[in-house]
């Protein structure tokens, strides 16, 4: 890992926000590079979910939104991790974050220092195996000075009080992993970061930056629905940024408080609606064709299938032979989740959640109808025609069976007889609330986890006998940032260079490149490998037609993961790269 973050700096993908200021926690810039290595799994996703398809449309909603949207959606009062503050610091950590740790445990009544500072607060911490009393007397005093400021003077002339040798511990997790303080009992942190919209600045203003971009998915979908002659099954696509307050932004940009989502909401019909119409809800079962989507597929099936497209999607850049699926169980799912599926990754660090796809029923759009009183009904002629033909004994078989499954609900209050009775009454009218199913991707995590799968090294001994190590990125070419570089063989022969600019010019209205005429070929072929370009244009004295007229205006073209190097005409070039980097 800390050789990708290196190179990310070294080369222009990635840099610590604020660094110049001592940096900014859990916050990155993107370089030129990373730049467009973004841009590019962007559109590859833009594309694929959007204007590739029939069935889905984009949106781009703002940052900001009427908090009201945030305490409809849960997130107000839900969006919460589990934190643990440390009695030396108050310095605080994720709950589940917190690893086994051995030593022993000694406690202090408190602090006095010669300036006249005194600290009165019972503390303890953990002395680790193997650390010494005195290296650990002196972290603890560093740690108190740093958190009480100036008042308390020099560290080294703070007096611990009453020490106390306390205990023993063996795979405790209550103690602060960095600080080794003693961990108070875990309480909810909110993870919206609040603002104000407004020139009060009261809390009548406050609102927040929005924590995922789905919520705008939901509460712009009516105006979608009505603008756009759509049906259901239908999907809105958005990509865009969202904040959080990680209380423990860790492992480089992989957990964030500022990155960009990808979200589509996939809006389907109840699965009674498509009994009504089909006749029947098509069942999963292993190895079920989802290539084309069919009218008689319920939720799993619709779920199944997104699982599918992300994970062609995956394949598509590069990733396909380092996902893992992840499916939660009853358990782990939320009380109006259906299934979640988690696409897991190989990372540096760990296999870690790339991408979440949820089936969410129609929890979220009745939210904002509850809330807001505006309906999010749908009307569909189909299914009012159909439910038209129904006997009163087929409506009642329907009404039965989803009163039977309200009571078999594990979790959640099962909805009362007379609200299913009303549901189902909209229904035979042919009007329904949609359900949704959300594959809901992260583009910085995207990014990190295309970066680490591409990432290579590679020891060489030159000519001399000296080692040198080789690095490559060996990026899929759709997201390469730099798709080709162009080379002059050499750059004081006024020919060559004329022809490799006008090969530049070709290639560049086209796709990003780079021109390159310093150093060896070597060495420029190498610069190209570190940042993952996957193909390099080489004008020479063939070029020139120095060897003969059937060489005059080709050029080599180096593959960077083969090696291999053809002959390829200067007109030819544009259509054979074209299709292999978009
Ligand atoms: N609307 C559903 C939703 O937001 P999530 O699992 O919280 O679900 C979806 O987030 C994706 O967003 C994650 O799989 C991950 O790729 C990305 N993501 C979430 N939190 C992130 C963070 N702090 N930093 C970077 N990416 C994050």
């Amino acid at each position: 890992m800390e050789k990708i973050v290196s190179l990310c700096k070294r080369r222009g993908f990635i840099y610590q926000s604020s660094e110049i200021y001592g940096g900014c926690g859990g916050v990155w810039d993107y370089g030129p590079l990373g730049a467009e290595l973004k841009r590019n799994l962007r559109s590859a996703w833009w594309n694929t979910m959007t204007r590739e398809r029939e069935d889905v449309l984009g949106l781009d909603a703002s940052i900001l939104m009427n908090p009201a949207i945030w305490k409809a959606s849960g997130h107000v009062d839900t969006f919460a991790d589990l934190m643990r503050e440390c009695s030396l610091t108050n310095k605080r950590v994720r709950a589940d974050h917190v690893d086994p740790q051995d030593g022993v445990v000694m406690k202090y009544s408190g602090a006095t220092s010669p300036t006249g500072w005194r600290w009165d607060r019972v503390v303890s911490a953990l002395m680790k195996n193997g650390e010494h009393i005195e290296s650990f007397r002196k972290r603890i005093r560093a740690l108190i000075a740093q958190n009480a400021g100036e008042s308390a003077g020099k560290p080294e002339e703070i007096e611990l009080l009453n020490e106390e040798k306390i205990d023993a511990v063996n795979g405790s997790v209550d103690f602060h992993p960095e600080t080794g303080g003693a961990l108070g009992e875990a309480r909810p942190f909110n993870l919206m970061l609040k603002t104000y919209l407004g020139p009060t600045a009261t809390e009548a203003d406050v609102t927040y930056l929005r924590p995922e971009t789905a919520q705008a998915i939901f509460a712009q979908f009516k105006n979608v629905f009505d603008s756009s002659r759509v049906k259901v099954p239908f999907g809105i696509g958005q990509i865009g940024k969202a904040f959080r307050n990680e209380v423990t932004p860790k492992n480089f940009t992989f957990r964030s408080r500022e990155f960009e989502q990808m979200e589509l909401e996939f809006f389907i019909k109840p699965d009674e609606a498509v009994e009504i119409i089909s006749g029947e809800v098509a069942a999963w079962s292993e190895g079920a064709d989802l290539s084309e989507p069919q009218p008689n597929w319920g939720w799993e099936l619709w779920h199944r299938y997104w699982v599918d497209q992300r994970t062609k999607f995956y394949q598509g850049i590069g990733l396909g032979d380092v996902l893992e699926y992840y499916w939660q169980t009853p358990a782990d799912l939320a009380h109006y989740a259906r299934a979640c599926v988690d696409i897991l990754c190989e990372f540096p660090f760990g296999t870690e959640e790339l991408e979440g796809i949820a089936a969410r029923g129609d929890f979220d759009l009745s939210a904002h109808q509850t809330a807001s009183t505006k309906s999010q009904e749908i009307f569909d002629e189909e299914l009012k025609t159909a439910a038209a033909k129904l006997t009163d004994e087929q409506k009642e078989a329907l009404i039965q069976k989803r009163l039977a499954a309200e009571a078999a609900k594990t979790k959640g209050e099962p909805l009362p007889e007379p609200a299913v009775r009303a549901w189902f009454e909209r229904l035979f009218k042919g009007s329904y609330v949609p359900h949704v199913i959300e594959p809901s991707a992260g583009l910085d995590r995207m990014a990190l986890a295309v970066l680490a799968k591409a990432f290579s090294e590679t020891e060489k001994v030159d000519e001399k006998g000296k080692k040198e190590i080789i690095t490559v990125l060996h990026l899929h070419p759709r997201v390469a940032p730099i798709k080709v570089g162009v080379f002059p063989l050499l750059k004081n022969k006024p020919e060559l260079v004329a022809k490799a600019r006008e090969v530049y010019a070709l290639l560049k209205k086209h796709m990003n490149c780079f021109y390159d005429e310093t150093a060896s070929i070597g060495r420029r072929y190498a610069r190209q490998d570190e940042v993952g370009t996957p193909f390099g244009v080489t004008i020479d004295f063939d070029s020139l037609g120095e060897k003969g007229p059937e060489l005059l205006d080709t050029v080599t073209l180096r593959h960077r993961d083969s090696g291999e190097q053809e002959r390829v005409k200067i007109s030819d070039l544009l259509g054979k790269l074209l299709p292999l980097v978009s």
